[in-house]
């Protein structure tokens, strides 16, 4: 559970999740609109190419329903899962890409995901699905922090890029809480007392 500040009336309020404290950082309508842009920008370069998207669970769920129901195209989605990430801290710990039957060969993949921090999910998925000899891979990505990462992968189409602080909403999470929440928010700093 998350609990809302009673205090005010404001649209996005400040919100508890476990012991840490998350403030409004992008609103749903500015989130909206950077998936507009993006999907423009897909629908431009994968017209007529039937690209299969490949969405990262669990977080990107919410970024690959909210990009392809904007893509008037001919395409396929699918999911595959991949645990990285534990607490506040990426740990750079992977496994393999789980649930992916498609056939990829000769395919123009676009990989989903929420967010890109230090880049080694997305290194992996990239690694993974290259032995499978696509056409083409691309990186989507709904949030993208350029300051912590660590690869040097291009990633091509980004929504919104945003500072390396830990962020909730639209789909991501701290430790399962915050998915659902419209928008994202950012951890609040504790402030410490010299
Ligand atoms: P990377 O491997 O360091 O790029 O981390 C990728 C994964 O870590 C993402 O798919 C998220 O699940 C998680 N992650 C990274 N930064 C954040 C954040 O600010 N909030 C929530 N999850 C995050
Ligand atoms: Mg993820």
């Amino acid at each position: 559970m998350y609990l809302r500040t009673p205090c005010s009336n404001h649209p996005m309020p400040r919100v508890k999740l476990h012991d840490l404290e998350f403030e409004p950082f992008i609103s749903e309508a500015e989130v909206n609109a950077a998936v507009d842009r993006l999907a423009a920008e897909l629908k431009t370069k994968y017209q007529g190419k039937r690209p299969l998207f490949i969405g990262v669970l669990n977080g990107a769920f919410f970024f690959a329903a909210e990009l392809v129901k904007r893509l008037d195209i001919e395409c396929e989605i699918t999911f595959v899962k991949v645990a990285s990430y534990l607490g506040t801290k990426s740990s750079g710990r992977v496994t393999d890409l789980i649930g992916l039957n498609e056939r990829i060969e000769g395919r123009h993949v676009v990989v989903l995901e929420d967010i890109v921090d230090t880049g080694n999910t997305v290194k992996h998925i990239m690694d993974a699905l290259a032995d499978h000899h696509p056409a083409s891979i691309s990186i989507a990505t709904l949030l993208f922090k350029p300051d912590a990462y660590k690869q040097t992968i291009p990633i091509e189409h980004v929504a919104v890029n945003i500072p390396n602080a830990f962020v909730v909403g639209s789909g991501l999470d701290h430790d399962g809480l915050g998915r659902n929440l419209p928008g994202i928010y950012r951890i609040v700093e504790q402030k410490t007392n010299a």
